[in-house]
């Protein structure tokens, strides 16, 4: 493989060329027989069969699933278990003593054994229960990256209490909404915490959001400051309620596979959150197979994914995947650059973790800070590297792969999204051949295609929307049900599952994702994806990292805006340069930016994803709205400045 510098892609309509796993790999890996996409195929859906023997029913399925051809849909009717028993209980007679979680936070690491958790998690539960909260009620947790935060939605589902997770970072406006919305009578939150070496005031939040709704909330504290912070009426001090109950049991409450196991908020389309609730039984058979199969996660290892818990990541692949199997799972809280660049390698190396699994804008910002951070540790363990949230260019792959991983380690570009509850689209890395740039096949007995806007398969290699035609166990509730959602319906007689994601399909099956639908440019009548714009600009030698929006224009309708950001020490005249000679050969001269602007940083929110919305408004001129869910607001002045005016 060379790598494309300065040509830019070969454009997303290509084949990529495959890189085959290495033999050391497969040989070890949980999935390395080549045959399970046929015998899914032929199984299909009984195939999911083997996802469900990967957990502990407390009364068994009488069927895989019911209503095959359209909604409602029924995943392993009649069985029934409990998730913590699945990820805590069931592993006591074989590991108690060994780890469960790793924690890291700011100055300060802690570790809890299975028996550890265990005892945790059913004080935590029986403080629950004594306050009054009963099975299918709705908690609210709002913490930040802390052991107490999978202690109490482990608690919460032993007693079948559905938790709604709130991250850490959101507004009290969100929280409130997101209280109200599900009628949430008791919150979890903490005093503060710390972000980049100062307090986060988290408690004033949470009692603005217990104002502002109508129900009355009660709110359990958890103190991580220290600061004897006073607790007014209907506020419960975390420690002292867990302390009561230390050393009780509470029996897993045995819960219906299509019950709710958590509520998670998503953005939808209508730019109002949206609920995704998930169920007990297709969900965590779905999350454990995968992590199984794709995240090739093994109990004797050290796992780590470095997504927020708040995000359906944390939840499905620090949670709920990782523990269900029974591995060690690592938590981190804090920034990837604080106190030095290299906080997430020397955690690597002290840990010696075998599994990573990050975002594509962390490798990004990796890349921009330099190789030599990873190259001060010792990254030998690491076995398996994932990306998971947006597309990864060619050039980040490669980077990722090379650096972190020793040019050695397979990389697994995993699509999902909150919807599917777990990943669908993404490499075997045991069995298929990787392709920088495409996230995979859809996975065996995942079925999916890409359509023209009439709903019809555009060819190979072409560009449309991708659509999920087979229901898949981790589907959410309302797709289940068949509730109007907006994003499902039925072509012809056959049910489908609108993602917005635009992709390709090349001639061996492999997907490459091009950007969500609603992120198109159209300029002069041709429809170009940010992302194939953002891929060839990214390919592009001395760019750390790129935005592409479409801004208004008087002749073309629209033009290509990009932000750039550049590596260290890079001359910005030459660069512009590169640039537009790789967009000219990746997607033609049609596609050249009208503008070209050269940024220190892109607007991001505290997820790390780049507010597109914002530099379309900063490149339109427009008022800026509501900014407050960004990371780095104070960019927003330099962005301006920065963009020509019109
Ligand atoms: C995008 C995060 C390309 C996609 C798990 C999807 C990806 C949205 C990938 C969901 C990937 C996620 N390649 N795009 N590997 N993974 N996406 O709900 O647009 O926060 O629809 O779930 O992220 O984001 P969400």
């Amino acid at each position: 493989m060379t790598r494309p510098h300065g040509s830019g892609r070969k454009t997303a309509l290509k084949d990529r060329p495959a890189i085959d796993p290495p033999a050391w790999f497969a040989e070890q890996a949980n999935q390395a027989d080549p045959s399970v996409y046929e015998t899914f195929e032929r199984e299909w859906p009984d195939c999911w069969r083997r996802a469900a023997e990967l957990l502990d029913w407390e009364e068994a399925y009488d069927s895989v699933l019911d209503g095959e051809d359209g909604p409602p849909f029924e995943w392993f009717a009649g069985g029934t278990l409990n998730a913590s028993y699945n990820c805590i209980d069931r592993h006591l007679p074989e590991r108690k003593n060994q780890l469960a979680l790793i924690w890291e936070g700011h100055g300060e690491s802690r570790t809890y054994t299975y028996r550890e958790l265990s005892r945790e998690v059913n004080a935590v539960a029986a403080a629950l229960r004594e306050r009054g909260v009963e099975e299918d009620d709705v908690v609210t947790i709002y913490l930040p990256m802390v052991p107490e935060l999978p202690v109490v939605m482990l608690a919460c589902v032993r007693l079948g209490v559905v938790h709604n997770v709130v991250f850490a970072g959101f507004s009290s406006g969100a929280l409130a909404e997101r209280m109200e919305r599900t009628g949430s009578e008791l919150l979890v939150t903490c005093d503060g915490y710390y972000r980049r070496g100062s307090a986060v005031a988290q408690k004033n939040k949470a009692d603005n959001a217990r104002i502002a709704v109508e129900q009355d909330v009660s709110v359990v504290v958890l103190d991580r400051l220290g600061r004897d912070v006073h607790l007014g009426k209907d506020y419960y001090d975390y420690a002292t309620l867990r302390d009561a109950h230390d050393g009780e049991t509470v029996d897993p409450v045995p819960r219906d596979a299509s019950d709710t196991l958590f509520r998670i908020y998503t953005s939808g389309t209508t730019g109002e959150p949206k609920a995704v609730d998930h169920t007990t039984g297709g969900y965590l058979a779905h999350v454990a197979w995968t992590s199984e199969s794709v995240l090739d996660v093994k109990p004797t290892d050290t796992y780590w994914c470095s997504a927020d818990i708040g995000w359906i990541t944390g939840h499905s692949y620090i949670v709920y995947g990782p523990l269900a199997l029974g591995t060690t799972t690592v938590l981190y809280n804090g920034t990837p650059d604080h106190p030095e660049k290299d906080r997430l390698w020397d955690i690597v190396e002290r840990y010696a973790v075998d599994v990573f699994y990050t975002a594509p804008t962390a490798i990004r910002a990796f890349m921009k800070w330099g190789e030599e951070y990873p190259a001060q540790h010792d990254l030998s363990s690491l076995r398996l590297l994932g990306t998971v949230g947006e597309p990864i260019d060619e050039r980040a792959w490669q980077w990722y792969r090379e650096h972190i991983g020793g040019g050695e380690a397979p990389v697994v570009d995993t699509w999902w999204q909150t919807e599917t509850g777990a990943i669908l689209v993404a490499t075997l890395p045991g069995v298929d051949a990787m392709k920088p740039g495409a996230a995979g096949k859809p996975l065996p007995g995942i079925e999916t295609d890409v359509v023209d806007p009439a709903g019809e398969p555009v060819d190979r290699g072409e560009a449309g929307e991708l659509v999920v035609t087979r229901p898949w166990p981790g589907m959410p509730r309302a797709l289940r049900t068949g509730e109007d959602w907006g994003a499902a319906s039925v072509h012809g007689d056959e049910w489908r599952y609108y993602p917005e994601d635009g992709a390709t399909v090349d001639g061996d099956g492999y997907v490459t994702f091009l950007g969500r639908i609603d992120d198109a440019i159209n300029v002069a009548g041709r429809r170009f994806s940010t992302m194939e714009l953002e891929s060839a600009i990214a390919g592009v030698e001395g760019v750390a990292e790129t935005a592409v929006v479409g801004a208004n224009h008087a002749t073309t309708g629209t033009a290509v805006y990009a932000y750039v950001s550049p590596e260290g020490n890079c001359a910005e005249a030459d660069l512009e340069a590169r640039i537009e000679a790789a967009v000219e050969a990746a997607i033609g001269s049609v596609a050249t930016p009208e503008a070209i602007i050269f940024t220190p940083d892109l607007p991001k929110t505290r997820s790390g994803k780049v507010m597109r919305r914002l530099l379309t408004a900063v490149a339109n001129g427009d008022e800026l709205g509501d900014t407050s869910a960004l990371r780095n607001p104070e960019i927003l002045g330099e962005l301006q400045s920065a963009t020509p005016d019109r």
